[in-house]
């Protein structure tokens, strides 16, 4: 039995209200369950497997983002067999989530919310996460490219910096293009405008609130954004709006001091502006995010100097959405028990070694929490291509299927085929808990990248 889910049910056209709780439920289903919950009647609801209890305390101001997270549990509610390993799996039940979540936040606040590609670009999902957010946002001329072609509506783009080769065909696909440098807004100003383009300048607040250094865009020396000092007031002239990035899996406590770092050294120029896009890092559908100030610190900003805010998540879109399977194919012993995988840390989860970051594994635990503990590694030759120390309650044999969490982010866009390794195969998760295969790649992937 899996743990009990507990949320709170919207008030849906008068219908459920209350508080529920769903036991025997795998998460994902109990939250999938739970979305069609909220168009049932109390009875419906009842037989489906939800307790429904009165709530006497008064209503929270956002009682749906009372939701956690789906985290997963000890059984993956999907069947792990359906594929040849290695595969990602990105289940449309809690990228559904996320995108409701998502798109009730912009709303409360008032802006707008645009999927960061860079993060996920699993394009054969466009269609549905252009049915909650405004568009997409893109760090190169591919992903605007992508972007446009897969989602249409909004199409934005940033990038240090633009060449002239790419520019036309940036103009033609971008309705919105934030620059990084005078130098740049001086040189394409003219072709943009003329275009019709809306332009912004990125700006940083030099105001750090986290220790990534390697994700830090306000640390010294960051070529990321112009700073007070270097600001152009000279050149304002055409510039519609500004553009700050400089969170990485954040609360809104950081968005909160970054806006006003960000206010006292740039609101002046808001005003007259059209937009503020206050970007990525925002990860408001993990567990426990505040949701109540990031709509206050948006819907303040957009009151005080009457600007479309923008959001461009990228984590927050796909965050816990997806899952990795690989398969154990070989055990050696070096000291310390060895699992050899058929996926890569280097390769297919490039993060677990870059951010570094340790990723949660369906029914593993800590090494030394449970019985049998194993290094866990990679078919590469790099001796570092290490997932990191598991636990499991029995030994693993040749063959085990090993399902990792929150792999929808970050690691397609990032994978590889270093060694020669095969990139893994890209699947659905449909509502009904089929696994469906969308991609599959081969030799030709590998040899076309080079020549
Ligand atoms: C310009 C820009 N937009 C959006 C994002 C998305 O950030 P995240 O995936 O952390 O939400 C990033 C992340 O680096 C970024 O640099």
């Amino acid at each position: 039995m899996g743990p009990a889910v507990e949320g709170r049910l919207r008030a849906d056209a008068g219908r459920v209200t209350g508080m529920y709780s769903a036991e025997n439920h795998s998460t994902a289903a109990a939250v999938a369950s739970a979305e069609n919950v909220s168009a049932a009647t109390p009875v419906q609801a009842e037989q489906a497997g939800f307790k429904l209890v009165d709530m006497s305390e008064p209503e929270p101001a956002f009682e749906l983002y009372a939701l956690p997270t789906p985290e997963p549990e000890d059984q993956p509610g999907f069947d792990i067999h359906a594929l040849p390993t290695p595969y990602y799996a990105v289940d449309e039940r809690l990228l559904r989530k996320n995108l409701q979540i998502l798109r009730q936040v912009a709303d409360a606040a008032g802006c707008r919310v645009l999927l960061a590609q860079k993060a996920f670009s699993m394009f054969s999902l466009y269609p549905l996460i252009g049915q909650y957010l405004d568009g997409t946002t893109a760090s190169g001329i591919y992903e605007a490219r992508l972007g446009h072609e897969a989602m249409g509506k909004e199409t934005h783009i940033f990038s240090p910096a633009y060449r002239d080769g790419e520019f036309d065909e940036i103009l033609r696909i971008c309705d919105h293009l934030s620059f990084n440098s005078f130098a740049q807004w001086e040189k394409f100003r003219t072709r943009a405008l003329a275009a019709g383009r809306s332009c912004g300048m990125r700006v940083n607040p030099e105001h750090s609130t986290q220790e990534h250094g390697i994700y830090d865009p306000c640390a010294a020396g960051s070529r990321l954004g112009v700073t007070a000092g270097a600001f152009r007031e000279d050149l304002l002239e055409g510039l519609e709006g500004l553009h700050f990035h400089t969170l990485c899996e954040q609360n809104s406590d950081a968005l909160e001091e970054t806006a006003a770092a960000f206010e006292a050294r740039f609101g002046k120029y808001l005003a007259g502006m059209k937009w503020l896009n206050i970007v990525g890092g925002h990860h408001i559908t993990r567990a426990k995010y505040d949701i109540d100030r990031f709509v206050r610190v948006v819907r303040s900003i957009h009151e005080k100097y009457d600007v479309e805010v923008y959001v461009e998540p990228g984590e927050a879109v796909a965050l816990n959405a997806g899952y990795l399977v690989a398969e154990v194919v070989d055990l050696l012993q070096n000291d310390i028990n060895i699992a050899i995988l058929d996926t890569s840390a280097a390769c297919h989860m490039p993060d677990v070694l870059e951010m570094p970051y340790r990723p949660r594994i369906i029914g593993g635990g800590e090494a030394g929490e449970k019985s049998h503990t194993y290094r866990l590694g990679g078919p590469t030759c790099l001796a570092g291509d290490i997932i990191g120390d598991y636990s499991f309650d029995r030994p693993l044999v040749i063959g085990d299927r090993l399902v990792f969490c929150d792999m929808a982010i970050y690691s397609m866009v990032k994978n590889n085929t270093f060694n020669g390794v095969p990139l893994p195969s890209i699947a659905k998760i449909g509502m009904d808990g089929e696994v469906a295969l969308v991609k599959s790649f081969g030799y030709e992937d590998f040899k076309g990248r080079l020549s």
